[in-house]
């Protein structure tokens, strides 16, 4: 396998695995919230019912379309598809992001939870807003780039709900718990990403 079959195996399988992860986070947290009853939001969310379904219902449009912008068969033959697909992405990674950014304000549980997730909320602002703006400049390197980290941010949320399943057990303290992850589900990830953006560019030589 030469090198560029390789790294499309890789980016095929982070693309399936994370929708794979993507689907089974919507059926299991998500879906509750479109049954409008006060026994399914739960007295923690039920106050703000309103914010949660526009930001559940964003969130999840976002999370379900990402994957497909990368997919270069779609890009390519069909590039009317590609720019509605991502105007549909950006416009609901917006709407879903000022919802998060008013949840987070709004959350319990600490300080380190209540800062972790509102920094998960304006990077997700930050990262599609710059998509967008090196699009509008027709700079497709940046934008392909701030469309990573933009997307890598979406999956943040899923990432910390997953892991918070997983770790129950073993950070038994659920403020430790969640403060650490609501930092660390979109920071690793993100140094990840920035490693391999960057990755790709270290043999350029700069003029
Ligand atoms: C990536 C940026 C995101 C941020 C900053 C964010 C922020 C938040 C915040 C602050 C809460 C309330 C937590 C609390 O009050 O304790 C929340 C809840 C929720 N979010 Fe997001 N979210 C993001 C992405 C998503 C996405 C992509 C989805 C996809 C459906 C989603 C679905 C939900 C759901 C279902 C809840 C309520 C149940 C729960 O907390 O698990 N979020 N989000």
């Amino acid at each position: 396998m030469n090198s560029i079959s390789f790294k499309k195996a890789i980016l095929a399988f982070i693309l399936i695995a994370g929708f794979a992860l993507s689907l089974y986070f919507i059926y299991d947290k998500a879906l509750r919230y479109f049954v409008f009853t006060k026994e399914s939001y739960g007295d923690y969310f039920w106050p703000r019912a309103n914010w949660v379904i526009v930001h559940v219902v964003f969130g999840m449009l976002a999370l379900v379309i990402g994957p497909f912008q990368f997919v270069p068969a779609i890009r390519n033959r069909y590039l009317n598809l590609h720019r509605w697909m991502g105007r549909t992405y950006l416009t609901s990674t917006l709407i879903a992001g000022i919802a998060g950014f008013y949840m987070a304000s709004t959350s319990q549980v600490n300080y380190t939870y209540q800062f972790g997730l509102t920094g998960l909320a304006i990077i997700w602002l930050t990262t599609g807003t710059m998509a967008f703006i090196s699009i509008k400049n027709l700079n497709i390197t940046q934008h392909r780039e701030w469309m990573i980290r933009s997307y890598v941010v979406t999956f943040g949320f899923t990432a910390f709900r997953l892991m918070d399943d997983l770790l129950t057990n073993t950070i038994t303290n659920q403020g430790d718990r969640l403060g650490l992850l609501a930092w660390s589900c979109w920071t690793i990830p993100l140094l990840i990403a920035e490693v391999c953006i960057q990755a790709g560019k270290i043999k350029e030589v700069s003029k």
